[in-house]
């Protein structure tokens, strides 16, 4: 018999972590980890299984096809923007073929349990490029249809695999009437930059705000690699994981698209600053641009209008910037390094 479970990939990392524990909390099913690093061990307790893997590896997945039912999946494993940058091709090899590699496994479930396997993707506000600082900032909220032109190979990838979702959900081998339309149920955030209080990002191109915090919190200096008038929506990571939780136990019928953005707060870097500074007078932020990742985040939009995501699921988030400083990061930061 195959065991039910939840497949998470990505699972050591940032979100995998925090996803976890969201899951061990709501859900009455057991979660197997998939990474290419072994799970941290404070995360073992969390969940059935742990295989350290590669998502590119096809005999690995025909694998757990065979030991386990997946009922859900949650594909987090990607490189995120700046490191894509430095390996393009090995960036396109595990963002869209470590993807579809996912998207076939939850169709050969679906058509093996004969029901519907969910699927989430987190994307990113990297799908967006626009094409001057002047103009983002003049256009301020976008919606989710508007300046689809990404400028990073992450933002592409993201892109194209919300689009491939979308199609192995809808469309898929409609023609040979082999696959039922709606046995794989795809649904993605574009995610803002997310910010926590116990891990730092690796490799994205809003770890700015993130490197910022947890520096002054360790009694660091710090050099921003993006100048002061810098604006992109944040997100705290708990608000980031029940976002995730929530859009996933909507009803089907109550949701309008399958990809949604979201927006907690979006100070500029130079705000950050000040709130930082208002803790930690005496630590030294400046700022030391650096011009490739200036130019990532000045294409990313200012904000994004999330109506949709409020409408159609509720979406609203805990904390905005003042209580996500104040009862949140600062607090949380400082128990995490306390030693
Ligand atoms: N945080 C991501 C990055 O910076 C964007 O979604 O790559």
């Amino acid at each position: 018999m195959r065991k039910p479970a939840i497949l998470i990939t990505g699972a050591n990392g940032e979100m995998g972590h925090g996803l976890i524990k969201g899951l061990a909390r709501n859900k009455n099913i057991d979660v197997l980890a998939l990474d290419l690093e072994p799970l941290s061990k404070s995360m073992k307790a969390y969940v059935l299984d742990t295989i350290n893997g590669d998502i590119l590896d096809k005999k690995l997945l025909e694998i757990l096809n065979t030991e386990y039912e997946f009922r859900e999946i949650y594909h987090l494993a990607a490189l995120l923007s700046t490191r894509a940058e430095f390996s393009p091709l090995t960036a396109h090899d595990v963002n869209v073929n470590g993807t579809i590699n996912l998207l076939n496994l939850a169709i050969k479930q679906a058509q093996s349990q004969g029901r519907k396997v969910k699927f989430f993707f987190p994307s990113s506000i990297a799908v967006y490029g626009i094409n001057s600082f002047k103009e983002k900032m003049k256009i301020g909220s976008i919606s989710e249809t508007e300046y689809l032109s990404p400028i990073t190979m992450y933002g592409c990838n993201k892109l194209y695999c919300e689009q491939l979702g979308t199609y192995f959900s809808n469309n898929y081998q409609q023609l040979s009437a082999n696959f039922k339309p709606g046995l794989l149920d795809f649904r993605s955030i574009r995610f803002p930059g997310l910010i926590s209080a116990i891990t730092t990002p690796a490799g994205g191109t809003s770890d700015f705000i993130p490197e910022m915090l947890h520096n002054a919190v360790r009694g660091n200096s710090y050099n921003s690699f993006v100048n002061k008038c810098t604006k992109i929506p944040f997100m705290t990571m708990p608000d980031g994981i029940e976002a995730i939780l929530k859009l996933m136990d909507t009803p089907r019928e109550h949701l309008t698209q399958s990809v949604y953005h979201i927006s907690a707060f979006a100070p500029t870097t130079g705000e950050f600053k000040s709130k930082i500074e208002s803790y930690f007078p005496n630590i030294k932020i400046g700022y030391k641009i650096n011009e490739k990742r200036q130019s990532i985040v000045n294409s990313w939009p200012s904000d994004v209008d999330d109506s949709k995501a409020k409408n159609d699921w509720n979406w609203k988030p805990n904390y905005k910037f003042q209580n996500a400083m104040e009862d949140y990061l600062i607090p949380g930061l400082k128990e995490f390094y306390k030693n």
